[in-house]
């Protein structure tokens, strides 16, 4: 579990907060008015995804259209042939709290 401190009061500034994790880098955006943590980047070829174009629930890459639903990224329409890492989230005052699904790996292999 990680603490994203202040994130309500910069989305309510930012439509779209990108945040380095130990993950990775992710994007924190409202759909629906709900919070979504997302990958940073496309897995088609890593196409900056805080530049994606959000319609209703989809998020649409900017780079070559691949098409992803918000809430569990999965691949609407490619050409991505994987889906969107999505984490589950949600807002504890003023935080928000991402729930992943397991702790990262050390690349470093240190
Ligand atoms: S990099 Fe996103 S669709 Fe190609």
């Amino acid at each position: 579990m990680t603490r994203l401190e202040g994130i309500r009061e910069r989305l309510s500034e930012d439509p779209v907060v990108r945040v380095e994790t130990a993950h990775g880098p992710y994007v924190v955006r409202l759909v629906g008015g709900r919070p979504v943590v997302h990958h940073a980047l496309c897995p088609h070829r890593g196409g900056p995804l805080e530049d994606a174009y959000q319609v209703g629930g989809l998020l649409i890459c900017a780079w070559h259209r691949s098409t992803f639903r918000a809430r569990d990224g999965r691949t609407v329409h490619g050409p991505a042939c994987s889906g969107l890492p999505v984490v589950p989230a949600r807002f504890d005052g003023p935080d928000l709290v991402v729930d992943w699904p397991e702790e990262p790996s050390d690349a470093t292999g240190a």
